[in-house]
């Protein structure tokens, strides 16, 4: 199991949630990354025109999703949470915004351990602030380093705040 498995499954323990709910957790954690490595021209030419464009290194979201819909996959909360792991998206549930954080904080990364360790251990009784901390840091990377935003970013975003007023 990788280690944003790992912790989907944990927050999903110590939520309580149901055991159905709990492999939910488990699997979006699994499966979010399975084509990462995957060359992004292949990944574009098996996904609808308006998600082709995205830049390359998430594409990998979208086409996993589709790969799981085409299998039969009907799950629409674990498919959008899939798809946009990396993008964020104004649909996000909380199985969704666990995997967006999970993805972030995940102990395998090198960059800002400490801060990604400080929110780990506040996960997930923390979880809303910690998911703004999470969003805000990356909106704000993207800013300083002059890249665009898409809008599904910027709408996770504005909901999330909304939300906290
Ligand atoms: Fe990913």
């Amino acid at each position: 199991m990788n280690r944003v498995a790992e912790l989907m499954a944990a927050w999903a323990v110590e939520l309580d949630l149901s055991e159905d709910e709990q492999n939910r957790w488990k699997v979006a954690g699994l499966a979010h990354d399975l084509l990462r490595d995957a060359d992004p021209d292949t990944l574009r030419m098996h996904l609808p025109p308006t998600l082709a464009d995205l830049p390359d290194p998430i594409l990998h979201g979208p086409a996993v999703a589709e790969r799981l819909r085409l299998g039969g996959v009907e799950d629409g909360e674990l498919l959008t949470a899939v798809a946009y792991h990396t993008i964020g998206d104004a649909r996000f549930g909380r199985l969704a915004r666990a995997l967006y954080a999970a993805d972030f904080l995940e102990p395998g990364r090198s960059f800002m351990s400490d801060w990604r360790a400080e929110r780990r251990v506040r996960m997930p009784s923390d979880f809303d602030a910690v998911v703004r901390d999470v969003a805000s840091l990356r909106l704000r990377n993207l800013i300083e380093r002059g890249s665009a935003v898409l809008p599904g970013t910027l709408a996770f975003w504005n909901t999330i705040v909304r939300e906290a007023a």
